[in-house]
């Protein structure tokens, strides 16, 4: 069997790409053919560049707006051919032309439990809502933000005064873990979106 083939788009230094990498990548199921970003200077890049992955930058100063941008992204996430599109930080709004195109085959991590602190500075958010428990959600990316049919969810304590680096590293301990087994079971197979309630998700055993 061919391995299952994704793109990676990360903004930031891309600890998540490289949990990727050193998870899955190169071992039969599941081969990174790309790492595109918006940020010729992110550390992401390089990790992909180390791995001998191809990588790409599109800086959206180069582009005349967001849709041209994104269709330039997908003409290569294309030629690459790949099977499904991985958000590790990516930290731009993505077009409606875009996910349309791709739908269903976006997906992406955020650090809380969604619905729960959609947006940026999910971790500052839980901490000033002085909850229990926040955690990490991947989910396939639709038109809102933050807001696509769930796939899987992990939760992580917050125990009470909690550093805010402190929360961080156990949050982004927890993404390491779970956005890699988000990615096996899809390229398994066992990741189907429901016809008659594309909202949910469900797993095959
Ligand atoms: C992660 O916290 C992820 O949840 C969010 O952006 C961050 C990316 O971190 N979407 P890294 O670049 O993978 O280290």
């Amino acid at each position: 069997m061919s391995a299952f083939r994704i793109v990676v788009l990360a903004s930031g230094s891309g600890t998540n790409l490289q949990a990727i990498l050193d998870e899955l990548h190169g071992r039969g199921l599941v081969e990174v053919v790309g790492v595109g970003s918006d940020k010729p200077a992110a550390g992401a890049l390089e990790r992909g560049g180390r791995a001998g992955v191809e990588t790409a930058v599109f800086p959206a100063g180069d582009y005349a707006d967001r849709a041209a941008r994104d269709e330039a992204v997908g003409d290569w996430i294309e030629s690459r051919q790949a099977d499904l599109v991985v958000l590790a930080g990516y930290m731009q709004l993505l077009s409606p032309g875009f996910v349309a195109r791709f739908r269903n085959r976006v997906v992406n991590i955020h650090p809380a439990l969604l619905p729960s602190f959609p947006g940026l500075d999910a971790i500052g958010q839980a901490i000033a809502a002085e909850v229990e428990t926040t955690g990490v959600t991947v989910h396939f990316v639709d038109e809102g933000i933050d807001t696509g049919p769930v796939i899987a969810r992990r939760e992580v304590p917050v125990p009470a005064g909690v550093a805010r680096e402190e929360l961080e590293a156990a949050v982004h301990a927890v993404e390491h873990e779970l956005y890699p087994e988000a990615i096996r079971m899809i390229a398994e197979g066992r990741v189907r979106i429901d016809p008659s309630d594309p909202r949910t998700v469900a797993i095959d055993d």
